[in-house]
């Protein structure tokens, strides 16, 4: 079988590419991806000469380039990953979300189908989305799969837009297609600009931790290797056409989450307790900012089994030490234009 993953040397495609390369030797994995400023080939060092693994460098979309990929390798299966994620940066520049995050996947979309010409055995597309696309929670109830879409950023409109487009295809052109929609992502390889990564990083640095608005806004945070396999399920087993909602069973209010942060960095780096802590520094909020997101994961648990496999205070602990292990890989992915990217949006 030939796999596609697109978006394979971000942060949650390198560890789905690691899982499908080390897990099916049988399968030869092609990873699609533009090498943006979230991409990045040392997140994938370790596995980049294995027999079964094709690194590609190309734009999604790009039809032309897509297309003739599509005719090379006929792909039997497609894991869509590929995407620009960041809601701040969408806030600023929401074109280039339409034209990754829409117009890319609709490419893949139309180059699937016109390889396979409706004989669909044994094929599948994988789209990747978010909880996003369901807008904002109060403070109670829970993102099941029959939540209406009510997208509220440039960024969960364009992934929106793409989950419509998939289900679109799938209802036109018979194409098959299933889609999972997951909560926030933490772990290795996290680039930076995402509120983990970025506290981690600062706290190293002894600079302020920014935190938007009153920080009381909620989130379900989830490990990322736990999604990694959540999405080896669903593209093994899921059934053509659902949805399936992931989530961490992990809420925790930003505040909360800081302060946790802080005091498990103080013991890591032998800092005196509530030093860190020091650092949080309340600041202007992101506009359209969703109070909170939460996951019904009942439906994936219930049907194929799966279920997150640490704690949050196990992840946080295991992506901590990562952090402070990997200073070269940090120092390599904050130099240069990523700094110019901190200035303007934390100045
Ligand atoms: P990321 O920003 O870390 O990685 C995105 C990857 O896509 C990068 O390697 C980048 O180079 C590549 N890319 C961007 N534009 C491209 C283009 N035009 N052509 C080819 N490649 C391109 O993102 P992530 O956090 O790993 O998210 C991956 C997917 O999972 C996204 O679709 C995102 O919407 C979804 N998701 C993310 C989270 C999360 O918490 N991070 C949660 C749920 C769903
Ligand atoms: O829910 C899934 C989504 O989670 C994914 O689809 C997105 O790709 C991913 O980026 C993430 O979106 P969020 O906006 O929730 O993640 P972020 O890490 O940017 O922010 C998490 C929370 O922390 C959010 O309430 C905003 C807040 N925040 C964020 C940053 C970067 C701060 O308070 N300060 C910050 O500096």
């Amino acid at each position: 079988m030939n796999i596609l993953i697109t978006g394979g040397a971000g942060f949650i495609g390198s560890h789905v590419v690691r899982l499908f390369v080390d897990n099916y030797p049988n399968y030869h994995i092609f990873n699609l991806d533009a090498l943006t400023y979230a991409g990045n080939l040392e997140n994938l060092k370790d596995i980049e000469d294995k027999p079964n693994y094709t690194f590609v460098k190309g734009d999604i979309t790009d039809e032309f380039f897509v297309n003739n990929l599509f005719n090379s390798h006929k792909f039997d299966g497609v894991i869509h990953l590929a995407a620009e994620s960041h809601v701040d940066r969408s806030i600023v520049d929401p074109l280039a979300f339409v034209k990754t995050n829409v117009i890319g996947t609709m490419v893949l979309l139309n180059a699937f189908k016109n390889i396979w010409h409706g004989n669909y055995e044994n094929k599948r597309f994988y789209h990747v989305s978010t909880d996003e696309v369901y807008g904002t929670l109060g403070e109670t109830g829970l993102f099941t799969e029959n939540t209406s879409y009510d997208p509220n950023s440039p960024y969960s409109a364009s992934k929106a837009s793409s989950d419509h487009f998939v289900r679109a295809y799938g209802e036109t052109y018979g194409l098959p297609y299933v889609i999972s929609n997951c909560s926030n992502n933490y772990g290795q390889f996290q680039f930076p600009e995402k509120l983990i990564p970025l506290l981690i990083n600062n706290i190293i640095q002894n600079k302020a931790l920014p935190v938007y608005g009153d920080g009381n806004y909620t989130r379900d945070w989830l490990y990322v290797k736990d999604h990694a396999l959540a999405i080896d399920l669903v593209f093994h087993k899921g059934k053509n056409t659902e949805t399936y909602n992931i989530g961490g069973f992990n809420e925790w209010k930003n505040i909360d989450l800081v302060t946790l942060l802080c005091a498990q960095m103080d013991e890591k780096l032998g800092r005196k307790a509530g030093t860190s802590e020091k650092l949080i520094t309340y600041v202007k909020d992101r506009p359209g900012h969703d109070l909170r997101y939460a996951i019904d994961a009942s439906k994936i648990n219930k049907e194929l089994g799966w279920k997150p496999s640490v704690t949050f205070e196990q992840g946080l602990e295991i992506t901590i030490d990562w952090y402070l292990e990997n200073e070269i890989w940090l120092k390599n992915v904050t130099s240069g234009a990523y700094l110019e990217y901190y200035e303007k949006q934390y100045s």
